[in-house]
């Protein structure tokens, strides 16, 4: 049977993103004109996922709110004249199934995912972090082609990597492909957390998509707690490969970037870029912003 559900973590605390994070979740900050989270569910329909749950912690409600249907403000927009919004709200019609979970203690992103083993028992699924948007207005269907990879080639893990700058790989797990130059889809052998440059196996840092068998939970029960007292998923990963598993990865395209909203420069870049690709918006905005950042004719820079 097709892999159909996905595991969205969305309990971290955002403590890069603060002030903004102190009362909001950061996954619900807007990108153009929806919050991040949204288009991590808008491509996960995309790709065939029916079944979504979210792992949420204190703080968090607002997520389960944004996907609920909202009787009283569709009531409002009705008896107002202003029918024309309720298209706004069409992806609350999404054929999708919600679950959800908290996650009590922030433990970690591998311990978010242990949250999900009641629900997800003893079948494969998808993970999809929840303050990562795949593509402008999520245009991929990364999810969908490493399901596919996953079905077709009997794997443990499938993960999405994309390739990064040499200097960059600090920041990043990297991927240890099998000998040779990796293609589009490769065999995965280890994973590196933050490599020095000298050292990185090769410059693909994963980018926020997983497909996992469900041996990534005992994995993950028998991993010690890392850096920062967090259990991280990455290392219950290279549990699984280094007990036999078999690892795929798979490139993004490059139309298919991964926008990481996880601290204020990515999170600006993001929105900057999708506000600019706006259709209706964009072309005033780059108007601006040109205004802005190019030199005036007198000599005096536009943006001061
Ligand atoms: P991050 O690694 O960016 O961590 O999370 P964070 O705690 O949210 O942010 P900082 O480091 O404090 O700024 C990546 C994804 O994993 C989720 C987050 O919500 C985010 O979507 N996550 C992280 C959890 O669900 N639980 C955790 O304990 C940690």
């Amino acid at each position: 049977m097709a892999i159909d559900l996905a595991v969205v973590p969305v309990a971290g605390q955002g403590t890069r993103l603060l002030p903004s994070t102190k009362s909001q979740p950061k996954e619900m900050l807007p990108v153009g004109r929806k919050p991040v989270v949204q288009y991590v569910v808008e491509e996960l329909a995309n790709s065939g996922i029916g079944r979504l749950m979210f792992i949420t912690g204190p703080g968090k409600a607002s997520i389960e709110n944004h996907f609920d249907t909202n009787w009283e403000l569709i009531t409002f927009l009705r008896e107002t004249g202003r029918e024309e919004l309720l298209e706004e709200l069409d992806f609350e019609r999404q054929s999708l199934e919600y679950f959800y979970t908290r996650q009590r203690r922030q433990l970690g992103l591998g311990h978010a995912v242990l949250c999900a083993r009641p629900l997800v028992g003893d079948q494969p699924f998808v993970v999809a972090l929840g303050d990562s948007i795949i593509g402008v207005n999520a245009q991929s269907n990364i999810v969908a082609r490493m399901v596919e990879r996953f079905e077709a080639d009997g794997a443990d893990v499938v993960v999405a990597f994309e390739e990064v700058p040499r200097e960059e790989v600090v920041r990043y797990g990297i991927a240890r492909p099998a000998d040779g130059e990796p293609g589009d889809v490769f065999e995965l052998t280890d994973l590196v957390e933050k490599p020095s440059i000298d050292e990185a196996p090769s410059q693909l840092a994963v980018a926020a998509r997983y497909v996992l068998s469900p041996r990534i939970f005992d994995a993950l029960e028998s991993t010690e707690p890392g850096k920062g007292g967090e259990i991280q998923l990455t290392d219950a990963i290279r549990r699984v490969l280094a007990d036999g598993g078999r690892g795929v990865g798979i490139r993004l395209k490059s139309s298919e970037r991964r926008f990481d909203i996880g601290n204020f420069g990515s999170y600006f870049r993001a929105f900057t870029e999708f506000a600019l690709a706006d259709p209706r918006y964009g072309e005033e905005l780059r108007a601006f912003v040109r205004q802005r950042v190019e030199p005036a004719g007198d000599g005096d820079a536009g943006c001061s």
